[in-house]
């Protein structure tokens, strides 16, 4: 069965925790946690502080996607507030061997790694790092905001990474635009963790919503 991981960019900050608990009663596997920086996409959300603030009231397993300029810049710091796993996207790399850092830093502190490709960006760009992944995020809109619409252009890279996958272990996530029609098609499609921000946050019946991700 699909994992769910709803983004708490869509929850309510007032309310976080009693959101939080809500989510987790009606069925979230993971929590998704998306931070952006102003720069790689031209949206703010919030750091590592509240990740930190998260990890004590939820043992959910959290799960970090950096849109970011510098990820290596913060990883440390989304490490100690108990990131579970750290995706950063490729399009934030200038070296191939900035990326291997990355990877084998993140590994070197016992969290997973992940690496993300924009709807523009093919699976090529990543295909050499696939073997040390622990996740790959496709995303089906462009990052930055929650409550896009789903652009089925990842749904051949969902099959496409299916079948790069052999011996590999990497888990398949798609982020962007997630409901009961298009969550289906990426689990036709393969996927193994489906995202959603607003179709889980903003139903009026979130078990239902997560249920009908499943
Ligand atoms: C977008 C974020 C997503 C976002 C998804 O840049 O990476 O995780 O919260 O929101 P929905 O599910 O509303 O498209
Ligand atoms: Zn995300």
């Amino acid at each position: 069965m699909v994992k769910v991981a709803p983004s708490v960019l869509s929850a309510n900050f007032a309310e976080l925790k009693k959101d939080l608990d809500s989510i987790r009663e009606c069925g979230a596997d993971w929590i998704h946690y998306d931070v952006m920086d102003g720069h790689f996409v031209p949206n703010i959300s919030f750091g590592y502080s509240i990740l930190n603030d998260i990890a004590k009231v939820s043992d959910l397993y959290l799960d970090v996607h950096l849109m970011i300029e510098k990820p290596m810049q913060y990883v440390d710091a989304f490490i100690k507030s108990h990131a579970s796993l750290i995706t950063a996207h490729i399009e934030a790399f200038h070296h191939e061997q900035e990326v291997k850092t990355f990877i084998q830093y993140v590994h070197d502190q016992g969290v997973h790694v992940g690496l993300s490709v924009k709807p523009d960006t093919p699976i090529s760009s990543i295909q050499q790092y696939l073997d040390d992944l622990d996740l790959v995020l496709v995303m089906s809109v462009e990052p930055g905001f929650g409550g896009q619409t789903f652009q089925e252009q990842a749904l051949s890279k969902i099959q496409e990474l299916c079948q790069l996958k052999q011996n590999r272990h990497y888990l398949i996530e798609v982020d962007g635009g997630i409901n009961a029609t298009t969550g289906q098609l990426c689990r036709e499609a393969g996927v193994d963790v489906l995202v959603a921000g607003s179709y889980v946050f903003n139903a009026e019946n979130r078990k239902e919503a997560i249920d009908s991700l499943k």
